[in-house]
């Protein structure tokens, strides 16, 4: 395992606010960038890996059977190349679900992911997780596991008020499991500029204290082609190259690349 690898929970416990689509795309955009990516999809609707693509199976390894703690399973043989280079994913399965009974009552069970993915012998650039919306046993691996998190964070006033919360969790987490956890940045998404209620949003968020500092400049617009390119498993520089989506999340990529994590 490469120190100099970063790895990034893309969280918020708010459900449908583009923390998919931008695990998906920030991957896609850096791997583009000739980074190697690994996308690990650690949410049981398994969106992620549809978006690349690919269906809930049973004749590959998935995120379950890493959890699941068998000795016998092997990182490296859950890795699979997607039809773009550079770009891995190591995959869901709707079986992910029952995971959080089945740890519960393990030892180490919030080390789980972290264990395993420790065991990987290739190098990564970007490890980029997707979670799912909940605080689960499941988001707790992946921070346990995490150096850093993105963000997303829709325009919008609920998902504002939500973010204290996940501050509050991702405290909680660096206090008692995971000390060396940063806040890479929050990333504002389905901006529309028609609406004023996106602009006010975006505007508390430049104006709030903690928030202000680890703002994206880059803001995802809300774009339709964005959603079309998921439906179709295609990350969305690649379905169409002249959308904003395409634009919004290469600039991303490129200002998470020049970022470094700040608490
Ligand atoms: N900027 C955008 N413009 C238009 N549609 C978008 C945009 N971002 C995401 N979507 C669409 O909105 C829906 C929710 O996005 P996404 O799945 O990324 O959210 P999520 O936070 O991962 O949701 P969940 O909490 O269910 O995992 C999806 O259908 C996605 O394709
Ligand atoms: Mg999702």
């Amino acid at each position: 395992m490469d120190n100099n690898t970063r790895i990034i929970a893309v969280a918020n416990e708010k459900g449908g606010v583009g923390k998919t689509v931008t695990a998906i795309n920030l991957g896609a955009a850096l791997s583009e960038r000739g980074k190697r990516v690994l996308l690990v999809d650690m949410d049981p609707q398994f969106n992620a890996t549809r978006g690349l693509g690919l269906d809930s199976d049973n004749t590959y390894l998935t995120t379950y059977d890493l959890l699941k703690g068998d000795q016998k399973v092997k990182v490296e043989d859950a890795i699979l190349a997607t039809q773009w280079d550079n770009l891995y994913l190591i995959p869901s399965h709707v079986d992910l679900a029952g995971a959080e009974i089945e740890l519960i009552s393990k030892i180490g069970r919030e080390n789980k992911l972290k264990r395993k993915l420790g065991e990987l012998t290739q190098t990564f650039d970007y490890i980029l997780l997707d979670t799912p919306p909940s605080l689960s046993l499941l988001t707790v691996n992946v921070f346990a596991y995490a150096k850093e998190v993105v963000i997303p964070c829709q325009t919008h006033p609920y998902a504002f008020a939500a973010l204290d919360e996940l501050f509050d969790t991702i405290d909680t987490i660096k206090a008692e499991i995971n000390p060396s956890i940063e806040v890479a940045g929050i990333v504002a998404t389905f901006f529309d500029q028609r609406t004023r209620v996106s602009q006010l949003i975006l505007d508390k968020l430049k104006a709030h204290r903690r928030y202000q500092k680890i703002l994206f400049d880059t803001v995802i617009r809300i774009n339709t082609t964005i959603a079309e390119s998921a439906e179709n498993g295609r990350p969305v520089i690649y379905y169409r190259r002249s959308s904003y989506g395409a634009y919004d999340y290469q600039r991303l990529a490129d200002e998470l690349a020049n970022r470094l994590p700040q608490s």
